[in-house]
């Protein structure tokens, strides 16, 4: 095992930093969980989980081995060779980049460095946000120089939560650093854990290619909705051409129509590129129309659903409508950004009667967003409540 990393610290335990920790504890290192929450502490020094596709017993086992723990006590950062930060980065009211979780984090960690030190960040964030917006908090809080006397770099984190067979250890590791040697200090961190990893010149270079990922799907999304709405008109499945089109071997990647995009990353992320961008006077206009076209969707579902039940002398007021699927995307408990609240307020306004059936998420818990869906129940997958003639021909 590599020797300077015998330590580290993994910041931020949820759906990127949990999986991220245990990858490196099942490779050989001690990493100690940092998180402001808590509860979220206490479940992993007691060995439960609180992310459902993550298994009680791959935290048990590495709390067990000793090669695990969880602390909300930034201060024991100066314990570990190199600090990974996984916080959140989401969108103020006004759509505009909240760093706040990743400075307030920076700050929280400075004064603890230890000398020569690798600081990481993992969230996805605007070109410069390491270089510019971590470093003078970091330098200033240690009295130390990035560089020199710790290290510093970027690589984000490319978890497919839900997927079956989608291991941390097998996806490639984009990594960029402030100097190369951070670079080096960088790449030497990750092969530890992960069997591919992929050197880029700066930390810049490495947060835009994270936004490229994440607005090529964006704009895709966007691409299918607008011709699933167009071929509708004109009476063609999108559904049977994607997959016709999926038949060519090469220069196609087939994407989905939906009711719009939902998730911690392609409904926020091109907007941090979007806002930084505007600081060098440039527009983004795809991701300006990926997003109007995306968001859009709600409506069509609803003018959909009005039509189909008009159809049946039917009005939206009064009849019972059921939304199959909470979370933003399958076999997942993630409801973050889900469009089926956006779809639950819309036919709320227009007086339906609602329920919704997801059994990854049996109860609607507290979100910043939806407090007035919190407490509804996913109805049961039975007779009663889903006829078998309504689950035949969905
Ligand atoms: N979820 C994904 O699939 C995914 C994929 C790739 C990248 N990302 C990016 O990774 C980052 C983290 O996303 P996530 O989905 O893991 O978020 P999350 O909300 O699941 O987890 C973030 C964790 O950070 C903790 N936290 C918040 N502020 C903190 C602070 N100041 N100090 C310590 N801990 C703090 C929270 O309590 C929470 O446990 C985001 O930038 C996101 O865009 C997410």
């Amino acid at each position: 095992m590599t020797q300077e990393f015998q330590n580290i610290a993994v910041i931020g335990l949820g759906y990127v930093g949990l999986p991220l920790a245990l990858q490196f504890a099942a490779s050989g290192v001690k990493v100690l969980g940092v998180d402001i929450d808590p509860a979220k502490v206490d479940a992993i020094n007691a060995g439960r989980t609180y992310i459902k596709h993550i298994a009680a017993e791959a935290i048990s086992q590495a709390i067990g081995a000793g090669s695990f723990s969880g602390s909300a006590d930034f201060a024991r950062v100066s314990e570990c060779d190199a600090v990974i930060i996984c916080v959140p980065t989401p969108l103020t009211k006004t759509r505009e980049p909240d760093l706040s979780y990743v400075l307030d984090t920076t700050r929280a960690i400075a004064a603890h460095l230890k000398p020569g030190a690798l600081v990481v960040l993992e969230s996805t964030t605007y070109p410069g946000t390491t270089e510019e917006e971590m470093r003078p908090i970091l330098e200033a809080g240690s009295g130390k120089i990035a560089g020199a006397d710790f290290h510093l770099a970027y690589s984000p984190e490319r978890e497919d939560p839900g997927t079956a067979g989608s291991k941390i250890g097998k996806v490639p590791k984009i990594v960029g650093g402030y100097t190369p040697q951070c670079l080096a200090k960088a790449v030497a961190l990750y092969s530890i854990a992960v069997e591919t990893v992929v050197p880029l010149s700066s930390c810049r270079a490495a947060e835009a290619t994270k936004l490229l990922e994440n607005i090529f799907r964006s704009v895709n999304i966007a691409l299918v909705n607008e011709l699933k709405v167009i071929y509708s008109a004109m009476g063609i499945d999108i559904w049977e051409v994607i997959e016709g089109a999926k038949t060519k071997p090469f220069g196609f990647m087939p994407f989905y129509p939906g009711p719009g995009l939902g998730g911690h990353c392609i409904p926020i992320d091109p907007f941090y590129l979007a806002w930084k961008a505007r600081e060098f006077g440039k527009h983004t206009r795809f991701i300006e129309l990926a997003g109007e076209i995306n968001t859009a969707m709600l409506e069509y579902v609803v003018q959909r659903l009005t039509e189909v039940l008009n159809a049946q002398g039917k009005p939206v007021k009064g009849s019972k409508i059921l939304l199959l699927g909470l979370a933003y995307k399958p076999n997942v408990d993630d409801m973050r950004e889900s469009p089926t609240f956006a779809l639950l307020d819309l036919l709320k306004a227009r007086q339906a009667e609602l329920a919704y059936y997801d059994p990854h998420i049996p109860v609607i818990g507290s979100t910043r967003e939806h407090s007035q869906w919190q407490g509804m129940r996913s109805v049961e997958w039975n007779e009663a409540t889903i006829p078998a003639s309504m689950r035949s021909s969905s």
